[in-house]
């Protein structure tokens, strides 16, 4: 198996019981005054209006499986405008073969397209993803710790920020930033804001987990990484002193409730990889609009308990957060 169809399958097979969201609750409102047919969750998205609150996060590219995948879920975002991910671009930049791979997102359109390419990458190779998959958006990961891991993975992380700053100079259209699930920290935010990134998804710790995945790849593991990084929840805290840049969660987001908690955590918008995942390969593209529909439905519902008919209203103050969780 190549290592694309690796990621998927272990990713897959992962189960995650409980995670930080849990240890929040809603506050709740006993009048609140709101009609749940008028609660609207658009907001924003890399500078672009957009109808709900949720994205398809980065997962893959480069096998036939990933091609199978990445045309699921294209019908699915655009039958519902989410905007949507790429894998790594990393492949089809080797073997140019493998473009349709990525290129199947084409296939359908009324949604945002995302290229991604690691930080460890050159602007040359950010700009040809961009290109030759007529990207809206490019999303660059970091992902140190994976790589660390992952056998055949990089050991030299030098120049990552150089990279970033020289992509995000040169593209024409908006960058994020984002982890692969180990989250982040204030200092990352600042050194990211300093390289003059705006658009950051914290990806943190509670879903998907990266050291686990690639330990099962290795023949003697790293148990200590096993345990390693800040949750989501975490992360979106650590940047609550940070002005200027616009949030974006992802990490363990389960159901609505882990999407609506995040968004009064102070995210823009809410990214779900293991999620649509799991519908993309366990279900037929109906299944996957009905699953999604009642996600969308339920993520009205909890705005309109919570007295709130926008995203924007969200915040804080309509979660119980424990003190334990601000580092
Ligand atoms: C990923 N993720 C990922 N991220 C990225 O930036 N580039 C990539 O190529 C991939 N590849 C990838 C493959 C698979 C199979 C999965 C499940 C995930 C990471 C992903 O975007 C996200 O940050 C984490 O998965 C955490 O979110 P969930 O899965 O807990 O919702």
């Amino acid at each position: 198996m190549n290592r694309k169809d690796d990621h998927i399958a272990y990713a897959h097979a992962q189960t995650v019981a409980n995670n930080d969201f849990d240890l929040i609750r809603f506050k709740p409102h006993g009048l609140p005054e709101t009609n749940k047919a008028l609660v609207n969750y658009a907001t924003e998205f890399l500078g672009n209006k957009v109808a709900t609150p949720i994205y398809i996060n980065a997962m893959t590219g480069g096998s036939k499986q990933a091609q199978t995948i990445n045309g699921k879920l294209s019908a699915l975002a655009s039958h519902f405008g989410l905007p949507m991910a790429l894998g790594s671009y990393s492949s089809a930049y080797q073997d140019a073969s493998l473009i349709n791979t990525y290129d199947v997102i084409n296939a359908h359109d009324g949604f945002l397209k995302l290229a991604n390419v690691g930080a460890d990458k050159p602007l040359v190779v950010a700009k040809t993803a961009v290109q030759k998959l007529n990207a809206d958006g490019l999303q660059i990961h970091i992902n140190s710790v994976q790589e660390l891991i992952m056998p055949e993975g990089e050991r030299v992380f030098k120049g990552w920020s150089d990279n970033i700053k020289a992509v995000h100079d040169a593209l024409n259209v908006p960058v994020m930033v984002k982890e692969v699930g180990f989250g982040m920290s204030t200092q990352t935010f600042k050194t990211l804001k300093n390289l003059g990134i705006v658009y950051i998804d914290v990806s943190g710790r509670g879903g998907t987990n990266f050291a686990s995945i690639e330990n099962k790849r290795r023949i003697s593991t790293y148990q200590a990484f096993e345990q390693w990084g800040l949750s989501t929840v975490e992360s979106l805290l650590q940047a609550e002193e940070i002005e200027g840049i616009h949030l974006y969660a992802s990490g363990g987001i389960r159901h609505a409730g882990d999407v609506v908690k995040a968004l009064a955590l102070g995210a823009e918008a809410v990214g779900l990889s293991k999620f649509f995942l799991t519908l993309a390969m366990e279900d037929d593209l109906p299944t996957m609009i009905e699953k999604t529909a009642h996600l969308l439905d339920e993520i009205k519902t909890i705005m309109c308990a919570l007295g709130v008919d926008n995203v924007k209203a969200l915040n804080k103050h309509h979660l119980i957060i424990p003190k334990h969780l601000w580092l």
